[in-house]
């Protein structure tokens, strides 16, 4: 055991798997080939994540050409990086170089256009895009940015492994990630092999873990399952989750967020709750708008 969580027996409803799923490969923006673990015919969105997909590859034709221009309204697009340089370019004059460990939260709100292009020509490019959606009060606002130095996001130790606190609270620790209408919570956990973990988590928040080195098992209904590095496995609702790592220890994302339970309108970069809300959002962009 590995923690000091103020999870007590009595009060734990324990969250188990629900839902495990590979992920798609394909490739977006200008080829870049990725793996789509949320937002696939596999595994729908998890209000209020719409999307979220993992690029990791050590040849440049993957990555290289990036993501060109493009625009995005009525969301927040979440870049994680892990390994590799990107450089961020708005029509606000906002500028950024994501580089290994730093996190992108943006809010387009009622509208950006950007690109999202690797700065580098070799060598490994890897980490995560997460697509979280807005409620409708909040689609129209202005787009905000909140990039975020490696050295700003806490690192926890345990017994057994470490943690970085993204976004929400874990351990003592309190992610940089502020004000998102979600109220999402967001860590990257390494644990040694065969060490456990408990993580509170918000009851009636979606939940889901992702993980992408090593394996790890979950309760299940009726026992547990192994998730493999690739799997992103969904969690049933609780108060919290308890695992452990196999033997060669894992690397996990575990993400929660409160529902929006609203419509949902999507085309392309554009959520909005109504179609007529999509089609204007393509009129305004198509008019130089945002
Ligand atoms: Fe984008």
């Amino acid at each position: 055991m590995s923690t000091s969580s103020p999870v007590t027996p009595a009060a734990l409803h324990a969250r188990h798997v629900v839902r495990l799923t590979a992920g798609m490969p394909t490739s977006d923006g200008a080829g870049v080939k990725l793996t789509r673990l949320i937002g696939s015919p596999q595994q729908p969105p998890i209000d209020p994540f719409l999307m979220l997909d993992a690029f990791g590859t050590e040849r440049p034709q993957d990555y290289i050409a990036g993501f060109p221009s493009h625009p995005h309204r009525g969301f927040e697009t979440v870049t994680y990086m892990l390994a590799g340089r990107m450089r961020h370019r708005d029509n606000h004059g906002g500028e950024g170089l994501l580089v290994p460990g730093s996190v992108q939260w943006m809010t387009a709100g009622r509208g950006i256009v950007h690109s999202e292009m690797p700065e580098q020509i070799e060598g490994e490019m890897r980490g995560f895009q997460l697509w979280v959606n807005l409620p409708a009060k909040d689609k129209m606002q202005a787009p905000r940015y909140q990039d975020i130095a490696p050295e700003r996001i806490p690192s926890v130790t345990f017994s057994g492994g470490e943690a970085k606190v993204i976004a929400g609270q874990f351990l003592g620790a309190e992610g940089p990630v502020s004000a998102v209408a979600t109220q999402p919570f967001f860590i990257d956990v390494r644990l040694d092999a065969g060490a456990a973990l408990d993580i509170p988590l918000q009851r009636g928040h979606s939940a889901f873990v992702h993980v992408f080195g090593g394996a790890l098992v979950l309760p299940a209904s009726g026992g547990e399952t192994r998730v493999a590095t690739g799997q992103l496995a969904v969690l049933s609702d609780g108060d919290g989750l308890a695992l452990r790592a196999e033997s060669a220890g894992a690397r996990f994302i575990v993400v929660a967020g409160q529902p929006i339970r609203e419509p949902v309108a999507w085309h392309g970069p554009f959520v909005m709750n109504t179609n007529e809300e999509i089609r204007q959002a393509i009129a305004d962009y198509q008019a130089g708008k945002f």
